[in-house]
């Protein structure tokens, strides 16, 4: 008949011997699996037995299986819950995963700063095209393609006869159009030129141009507007002093340094070129030159940003360097 007793015992020993679901699993495998030890008992020539052996062997051979399935799931249930008592399977005391933050380039930053100062000033920031028609960009601002001026900003020129932009002063006749005058607007961001690079030239650069333009707009206002951006960029006040610099586009025209310490040594640092608009500029855009006048500046963002931060070389700015982009996070 069955020998039930000793696959049983068998079957309790190896149920001490695991811990786990699994190799509960395994375990019940082994012995009622397809080629289970228990299951192969069930197939055998029954042809041989009598009925009532049958009967007998078949009772025997239930009973021995249902003793098994029972021992075997109270296995997998005491495995399933001392599993779960172990709680998860990760430690939840170890630092998580890091996700690393973007922050905001030091130039963007720099103009999102002055962009602020200027609002509370009471301008508007007017956004502009990078590429732009070569009247904008030179002919409103009264540099003739035969001017000299021209060659100072040497240009990329496009395919389709538009030019990118070699300075933000390109904003400066669609502005007065399309937001009439009096007004005061600034016009932030990208420009490029065919330049040689060094320690602060760049193919591509930022400025931020400033326009005011009303009924008596004076250099005096010019002035008092720098000085109250730089005194909020810097947080103190700082002198400023103009040269003379020539710009077909502004009569006067200006450079505006300031006062500032550099390595160590106080010295006039040149900031910006600046002056009151031309006249031809104001009738260019539709503005009547003997009621209106204006001031524009061309504010070097990237310049301002070099400074603001102490960086040595603006190649560093667009360099796509983390070492050193990371190391402004921290301002934002
Ligand atoms: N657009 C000039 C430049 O980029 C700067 C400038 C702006 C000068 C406004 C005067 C007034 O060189």
């Amino acid at each position: 008949m069955i020998e039930a007793e000793p696959l049983l015992a068998s079957l309790s020993a190896d149920l001490a011997a695991v811990t786990t679901p699994t190799e509960v699993a395994a375990v019940r495998a082994r012995y009622l699996g397809a080629e289970g030890s228990i299951t192969r008992l069930g197939k055998r020539d029954f042809s041989t037995m009598s009925k009532d052996e049958r009967r007998a062997f078949g009772s025997g051979f239930n009973e021995l299986k249902t003793r098994a399935d029972t021992v075997l799931k109270e296995a997998a249930a005491r495995a399933e819950a001392s599993k779960q008592a172990a709680g998860p399977a990760f430690d939840l005391t170890l630092p998580g995963a890091d996700r690393r933050q973007g922050a905001i380039h030091p130039i963007l930053s720099t103009q999102i700063e002055v962009e602020e100062i200027f609002r509370s000033m009471g301008f508007e920031v007017f956004a502009g095209d990078e590429a732009v028609s070569e009247y904008e960009n030179f002919d409103a601002l009264n540099i003739p393609g035969d001017h000299p001026a021209r060659d100072m900003q040497d240009t990329f020129w496009l395919e389709n006869g538009m030019v990118l932009r070699t300075h933000t002063s390109s904003m400066q006749n669609r502005a007065m159009r399309a937001l009439g005058v009096p007004l005061r607007a600034i016009f932030p961001g990208r420009c490029y030129r065919n330049e040689a690079l060094d320690l602060t030239h760049e193919n591509t650069f930022y400025q931020l141009e400033g326009l005011m333009v009303g009924e008596d707009v004076s250099v005096a206002h010019l002035i008092a507007v720098m000085r109250d951006l730089l005194a909020a960029v810097f947080r103190k006040e700082i002198q400023v002093r103009m040269r003379p610099g020539f710009f077909p586009f502004v009569e006067p025209g200006f450079e505006l340094d300031f006062r500032t310490t550099l390595n160590g040594v106080e010295r006039w640092v040149e900031l910006m070129p600046c002056g009151m608009v031309h006249p031809a500029v104001l009738r260019n855009a539709g503005v009547d030159p003997d009621r209106y006048s204006g001031f524009a500046f061309g504010l070097g963002l990237t310049r301002l940003a070099m400074l603001k931060y102490g960086a040595p070389d603006v190649r560093l700015f667009n360099s796509g360097d983390l070492r050193f982009n990371e190391q402004f996070r921290a301002t934002l």
